[in-house]
């Protein structure tokens, strides 16, 4: 395991951050930490961090215990609504960073070079930051993030200030970190990053852990068939793919894998049936979340 955590508990006169969370994050997963706002994602991660030391309970990061030096270099962070040195440009931003690291200053030279075209930076980064937009911003963190080639990332809302094409590239970045073996911890809302690029997701609601699971435990999303001509004999046969088979007007809900698809079109074909559409039930994940967490405001 990567994280471990036992217990973990971190308050603050008593009252918010987060409450007894055990959890295990594998090697290579991309596990997502989903809550409102005032859950206590970014409390947690400060607190795996060692920025924040723990009210009780433990935890340990590549098996060493949490602010542990050495392991500390293994590490990358973005933090949420980080505070940037107005006055530097982005290269420099990023050659101090590589400062911090300890790294060689060669090493930095050839890294920044690297890091600047996976962000999506080159050619900006003699500007000055005052002058970056939001989401150039959230990429130079980014940058900060992975100078180090870290194995672990702490990614905090990695896109909330990102557009649809930057929360793209930011998605693709994060896949092509994962296929080099990262392991990344994500802290979002948006739940539609979460169903695209996470392994496992947790939701926390109030500092406490409500729901932990790969998608398809959490949900089990059924196949929704647009359906003429449904008939007995017809949801009798579908009945072998999935005893609970949900019929209204002309459609039929049925969960099955996507390897059973085309056997249950099959069937409803030799059933006399026409089929319109075939798809997944999309926004599950949103249902779920809402029923986890409820309405109401934050805390
Ligand atoms: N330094 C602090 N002192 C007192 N309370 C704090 C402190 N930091 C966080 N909290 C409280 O702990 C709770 C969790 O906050 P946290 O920032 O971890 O939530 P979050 O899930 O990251 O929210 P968001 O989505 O808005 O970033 C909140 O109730 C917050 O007010
Ligand atoms: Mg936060």
């Amino acid at each position: 395991m990567v994280i471990q955590t036992y217990n973990l508990t971190k308050q603050f006169n008593g009252k918010g951050g987060f409450g007894n969370i055990s959890l295990s994050v594998r090697e290579g997963e991309v596990f997502s930490f989903l809550g409102k706002n005032g859950a206590g994602k970014s409390t947690f991660v400060r607190t795996l961090l060692g920025i924040l030391y723990p009210t009780s309970g433990n935890a340990t990061i590549l098996g060493k215990r949490i602010g542990n030096v050495e392991v500390r270099k293994e590490i990358g962070y973005l933090p949420e609504l980080f505070q940037y040195h107005n006055w530097l440009t982005g290269y420099e931003l990023l050659f101090n960073h590589g400062l911090l690291y300890k790294m060689n200053k060669q090493d930095i030279k050839y890294r920044i070079e690297e890091v600047l075209l996976i962000v999506g930076l080159k050619g900006h980064e003699n500007k000055k930051l005052k002058e970056y937009s939001k989401g150039m911003k959230q990429r130079i963190g980014l940058g900060c993030a992975i100078l180090s080639n870290p194995k672990i990332l702490f990614l905090d809302e990695p896109t909330s200030a990102l557009d649809p094409v930057g929360r793209k590239q930011v998605r693709d970045i994060i896949s092509n970190l994962k296929k080099q073996g990262k392991t990344i911890f994500l802290n979002t809302h948006l739940l539609s990053e979460v169903e695209m690029i996470s392994d496992r997701v947790a939701i926390l609601d109030k500092g406490q852990m409500k729901k932990i699971g790969t998608m398809t435990e959490l949900i089990n999303s059924p196949v929704i068939v647009s359906v003429e001509n449904i008939n007995e004999n017809m949801v009798s046969e579908l009945k072998k793919f999935d005893p609970i088979v949900n019929i209204s007007n002309n459609q039929i809900e049925i969960c099955v894998d996507d390897s059973n698809i085309p056997k249950v079109a099959n069937t409803i074909v030799r059933n006399d049936g026409l089929i319109y559409m075939i798809k997944r039930k999309e926004n599950l994940l949103e249902e779920l979340f809402i029923n986890t967490v409820g309405e109401e405001d934050e805390r």
